[in-house]
């Protein structure tokens, strides 16, 4: 860079030619907080005075553009004294010298709305554009939903601001996003110049979002997207404020629309739903932070996995590490077992390109990478060993014990058991150091929470590989402390136990999933233990010290088991079943069983007609357990349980998961 080089509080100031660059620094990915504005609007300032400059190139440091407001500061009101965004975009709009904004990394929210706010904008390759706010419960504030609609016409401004999605560089160009796209990072800041050398010497009048002619209106149009926002974001008023906001920039003139739309996102952002969705976004990067292990403690390297077991969760586990590029061996008894891994992994392969989450290309080399087989010598090269075998204690100490003579001593060894004793485990692998719970959720290669259980004696750089990999995976790790069942299972069984009290008490099933599917699950817990086996918690009721046999609530589901009603399997359990569909048919004999389990523990039956009460009499169950865990030290925050939930069982994001919920509506 030229001499002629300085640097504010956020922001730095170079001469490149007679191009003035401004450079946006605030890791890590350039968040607007207060203070950036301000900073970004001297420069500028600093620009449009200095007669030796003919065009300025805006960009951002720390390899990206600029991720949008600051999420954290964004439930605060803005310091009256500094300077908004809107100060930004106008001060970007009343420029006389073009305005490059050179993007890399991710240009979003506000990011994107700044670039908006330039003459021109330019792109590296493996940029990503767009306005994701929806996803944080408040449609864009600084400008989008009048300049896009202006810019890409409405029904790309729809999908982009209504979705919230990401926007591929190329697919920017093409639809007119973005100006140019370079294909190296490394010239991009160099090209850019160049672009606005030539933009400044072309003379022409540059051009502005706000100039462009306002979109014409389509009722129809509108209608739709109205319509859609209302099906696909049930429960939530952001989607249709995002259609509100852009169908006032084919009604409104320029700067009427933005103070409209700056009204609208004012509102939304103090919604319940807002605070909910910034809440589980900030949770969700808060979990990674854990006591005790420091940023930056060394990580042990894992390109090969080993998972033991090809059954549902094996094969699914094996998935997640081939999609995201690492050899996986998975290792079965029989000759028939491993035939039916294979079976299994292609057949969720072809649903996934059926659905188009992946293409063909893309399916044919995640199975290239998986391996299943009989022969345990790909122990001997496996960084990582996870065991999926059926949950039996004895059967999983035989086999670590035999692991830890046939794996390397660095390898890691894990367990995906759901609930047994784990430190009884890594005692048995003879290795505890390098021994951790990777609990994985079913289907485990879709399913974001992946739950690293902390033995007491597991090593730090065990556990902070445990947590990096699951980043590598794209899921969402919560560490959780040793007790029976985790953090998610432990509270899961108290949900579904407060599920089955209330059929004690007179609610039906219907009623039950109903209320539970209107609060924003996408099942009910009745038909989630259908659809998961009722013998599952019947073994472990009957494993526990006097069995099953003192009366409880959860009897009503013991003697569902004794007359053989297990659930989807046996086309029977708390509803019945065609055979071969999944679609639940109240059953009489059930409201029988529960009125005379009811009757043994002299419960008074009662119709119940409030829905919002039976969601809140399970959600509420959830947030005690959520307390107790706290209390023994099992999780290790609150917003950590939060996350579990949302990212586990479908607890409605835009509620904030069980902990946040049941604080807001207590107060
Ligand atoms: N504000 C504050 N911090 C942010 C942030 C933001 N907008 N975006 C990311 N971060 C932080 C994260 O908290 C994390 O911090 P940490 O290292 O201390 O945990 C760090 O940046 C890296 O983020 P990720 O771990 O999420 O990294 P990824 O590479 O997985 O993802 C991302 C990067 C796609 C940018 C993702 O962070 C993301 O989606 N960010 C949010 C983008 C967004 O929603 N922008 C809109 C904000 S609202 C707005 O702009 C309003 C406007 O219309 C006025």
């Amino acid at each position: 860079m030229s001499s002629l080089s300085s640097k504010n509080s956020f922001s730095t100031y170079d001469i490149i030619n007679t191009v003035a660059v401004i450079t946006i620094d605030n890791p890590p990915v350039n968040a607007v907080s207060p203070g950036v504005p301000g900073a970004l609007i001297a420069n500028l300032k600093r620009a449009f005075k200095d007669d030796g400059v003919v065009a300025i190139v805006l960009r951002g440091a720390n390899n990206t553009f600029i991720a949008g407001a600051d999420i954290a500061k964004i439930g605060q009101p803005w310091p009256k004294d500094e300077p908004t965004f809107t100060d930004l975009c106008d001060c970007l709009d009343s420029s006389t010298k073009p305005v490059i904004a050179a993007l890399s990394g991710f240009a979003l929210g506000g990011g994107s709305e700044i670039a908006l706010s330039c003459n021109y904008r330019v792109a590296v390759v493996g940029t990503r554009l767009g306005q994701p706010e929806v996803n944080l419960g408040f449609p864009p504030g600084a400008g989008a939903t009048q300049r896009l609609p202006r810019l890409l016409g409405l029904e790309h401004a729809l999908d982009i601001i209504v979705s919230g999605r990401h926007v591929k560089a190329e697919e920017a160009l093409s639809i007119g996003y973005i100006d140019h796209l370079f294909n190296s990072s490394d010239t991009v800041l160099d090209d850019a110049v160049q672009f606005a050398i030539e933009k400044a010497s072309a003379g022409k009048p540059h051009p502005r979002c706000r100039d462009y002619p306002a979109p014409a209106p389509s009722q129809e149009l509108f209608a739709a997207a109205r319509a859609e926002a209302e099906k696909k974001y049930r429960g939530r008023t952001s989607p249709v404020a995002c259609v509100k906001c852009i169908e006032l920039s084919a009604s409104l003139p320029f700067d009427q629309g933005l103070v409209a739309e700056r009204e609208i996102f004012e509102a939304e952002r103090q919604s319940l739903e807002s605070r909910a969705l910034r809440h589980v976004f900030l949770s969700e990067r808060e979990v990674s932070k854990v006591p005790g292990i420091a940023k930056g403690t060394p990580t042990r390297p894992v390109t090969h996995c080993v998972v033991i077991g090809g059954g549902l969760m094996g094969t699914g586990i094996a998935m997640c590490f081939a999609d995201h590029g690492m050899a996986v061996t998975v290792i079965e008894v029989l000759p028939e077992a491993v035939d039916q891994a294979n079976q299994r992994i292609a057949k969720r392969y072809s649903s996934d390109v059926a659905k188009n989450r992946l293409s063909d290309a893309q399916a044919a080399e995640a199975i290239s990478r998986i391996v299943c087989t009989t022969d345990r010598s790909a122990l001997v090269e496996a960084d990582l060993v996870v065991e999926a075998i059926f949950e039996d204690l004895a059967l999983k100490q035989e086999l670590f014990s035999k692991l830890a003579m046939e794996c390397r001593d660095d390898a890691i060894l894990a367990s995906n058991t759901s609930y047994l004793d784990i430190e009884a485990l890594a005692a048995s692998s003879g290795r505890p150091a390098s021994f951790v719970g990777m609990h994985f959720f079913s289907p485990a290669h879709a399913t974001k929470l992946l739950e690293v259980v902390r033995t007491s004696s597991v090593d730090d750089n065990v556990l902070a590989t445990a947590l990096g990999l699951a980043k590598k995976l794209r899921k969402v790790p919560v560490v959780s402390g040793v007790c029976e069942g985790f953090i998610a299972n432990r509270m899961f069984s108290k949900y579904t136990n407060a599920a089955i009290s209330a059929l004690a008490h007179g609610a039906t099933p219907t009623q039950i999933d109903t209320a539970l599917k209107s609060f924003g699950f996408p099942m009910g817990p009745l038909e989630v233990l259908d659809m998961a086996g009722l013998e599952i918690g019947w073994a472990r009721r009957k494993s526990q010290p006097g069995g099953t046999k003192a009366v409880s609530e959860a009897s009503i589901a013991d003697r569902l088991c004794e007359l053989s009603r297990f659930g989807q399997k046996t086309n029977r359990g708390f509803y019945i079943y065609e055979p071969g569909s999944r679609v639940p048919v109240p059953d009489e004999d059930v409201l029988r069983v529960a009125k005379d389990v009811a009757h043994e523990l002299h419960i008074e039956q009662r119709p119940f007609t409030d829905e919002r009460k039976l969601a809140e009499w399970c959600v509420k169950a959830l947030a005690d357990e959520g307390h107790e865990l706290l209390k023994d030290d099992i999780a290790i925050r609150e917003s950590d349980i939060d996350v579990v939930w949302v990212n586990g069982f479908g607890f409605p994001r835009h509620k904030g998961g069980p902990m946040f919920w049941s604080a807001q509506a207590s107060s």
